[in-house]
């Protein structure tokens, strides 16, 4: 074993503190990323504020880079990103294979040059990730598509609108269809489409560059193909699951935290649940406040696609139930996977079972102090809540899945009132999950570290 195994970073976090205080959100994650590969439509520079500091954000650069754009940082989360210069190379393996959302550039390679050949995205910590109904969606545009060496080639001389219904409302199948028609002859209609923000969001980044997509935001979006998009500046809207994930931190210490910055109607699937609980929900403008209350009732709560409950807020809201006065029957219908947290969870004390795709949480008087490793993004904010929560000081690790989602987390948790500190510590803990992604990675835009 190599002596450096047991040598890791982990969020130290000192329990029993409530949060207290406003927190600024910052741009949401699965916006950018769809947005960021967008820009292959503008053949000229696109200028993107709110962009949020995270590795995810590293790794899109850093795709756009290698198929010929070039990416610059400025202060504040603006991105710089020209590509005039881009070509329908091959998006390489070894940056793919980090991010499922890097099949987002295919429908923009595909609608600019007539072909996009990317590797397939496997499966990831949440179970597989199912492309069909994207690629159903480019064949229904008239492309050819083939998988070749691992690889989609998509291809297409130039793509004819048509209309799409989508078997379910897939977020990654609506964005990349509607990228792909921007360029297309003709009207495409997408029957069914993901209502999240996000897929309403990159519709005005398209049509910021001069595309022409109405309706994004509810089931049916229409999309006139037209035959160039150009360079624009455009603010990414905020992230609604990482203001989730300190509204339920409010809930689970007790605390009183207002986010800033959001259209409280984005959470509202989550507030509801927050004030059946007995927490008490104030919006204002582009406030959102939770005041937490120190003994909570459960709620049920079944994931849906927007507007219904998140599957993101899923682990975090379970985390929440595990203290809460009774039980809470908890149901995934989203992702196969999303509760291989629960074991970590349980190393806390939780009591919670899990039974295919639902979980009975039972709340429990109290949570314990342990080392713990986070095994896909939301499930780390959901342990760090945990941490939060809990008697005694935690350790999280999987902090590589962590600063993916979430930017300045511990900083911001810290302005809340946690204690909370990033320190490499010696574990006699082997880690079950260590991807060590950002280390292998050219680094085009500063990771989020403060100075
Ligand atoms: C996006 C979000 C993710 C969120 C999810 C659901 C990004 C970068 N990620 O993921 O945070 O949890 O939406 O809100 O935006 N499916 C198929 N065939 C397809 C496409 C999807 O069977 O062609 C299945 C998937 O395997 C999954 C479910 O549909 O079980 C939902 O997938 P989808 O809505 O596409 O989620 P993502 O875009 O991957």
């Amino acid at each position: 074993m190599d002596a450096l195994d047991g040598l890791r970073t982990r969020l130290v976090i000192e329990g029993g503190r409530r949060l207290e205080g406003v927190v600024d959100v910052p741009g949401a994650k699965n916006a950018a990323l769809p947005i960021m590969a967008a820009a292959i439509l503008a053949e000229g520079e696109v200028v993107l504020h709110n962009v949020p500091r995270i590795t995810d954000v590293d790794v899109m650069a850093a795709l756009l880079e290698s198929l010929g754009a070039r990416v610059r940082e400025q202060a504040g989360g603006t991105l710089l990103i020209d590509t005039s210069a881009v070509a329908s190379h091959p998006a390489p393996y070894a940056l793919v294979s980090k991010l499922n959302a890097s099949f987002d550039v295919a429908g923009p390679l595909l609608a600019r040059f007539g072909r996009a050949e990317v590797p397939q995205p496997g499966g990831c910590v949440l179970g597989p990730r199912a492309i069909d109904m994207h690629l159903r969606g480019f064949e229904l545009l008239g492309a050819t598509v083939a998988l070749e060496h691992g690889s989609i080639v998509a291809s297409a001389p130039r793509l004819t609108g048509t209309t799409v219904t989508l078997a379910k409302p897939s977020v990654g199948a609506t964005k990349n269809i509607m990228l792909a028609a921007t360029r297309a002859r003709g009207t495409t209609t997408i029957e069914n489409a993901a209502q999240e923000p996000e897929v309403a969001d990159l519709a005005g980044f398209i049509n910021a560059m001069g595309g022409r997509v109405a309706g994004a935001g509810s089931p049916t979006i229409v999309v006139e193909g037209v035959t160039r998009l150009h360079g624009c500046e455009y603010t990414i809207i905020p992230d609604r699951l990482v203001a989730g994930t300190y509204l339920l931190g409010a809930a689970i210490t007790a605390g009183d935290v207002t986010v800033r910055g959001i259209d409280p109607s984005m959470l509202d699937a989550l507030t509801e649940k927050l004030a059946e609980c007995g927490c008490r929900v104030a919006a204002e403008g582009v406030a959102l406040r939770v005041v937490g209350i120190p003994e909570w009732r459960p709620a049920d709560v079944v994931t849906a696609p927007y507007p219904g409950f998140p599957t993101d807020l899923q682990p975090p809201y379970v985390t929440y139930m595990s203290l809460a006065k009774g039980t809470a029957l908890v149901e995934e219908t989203i992702f196969d996977a999303r509760f291989v947290y629960v074991s970590e969870l349980a190393r806390m004390g939780a009591d919670v079972k899990v039974s295919g795709r639902s979980a009975v949480v039972q709340g429990v008087e109290r949570l314990q102090d342990a080392v713990v490793e986070a095994p896909d993004i939301r499930a780390g904010g959901a342990l760090v809540l945990a941490a939060l929560a809990a008697e005694g000081t935690s350790e999280v690790g999987g902090l590589e899945y962590i600063d993916r989602g979430y930017e300045f987390f511990e900083e911001r948790l810290a302005s809340l009132g946690a204690s909370i500190a990033r320190t490499s510590v010696v574990s006699p803990v082997t880690p079950r999950i260590d991807i060590g992604l950002t280390a292998q990675l050219p680094k085009v835009v500063t990771p989020y570290r403060s100075a």
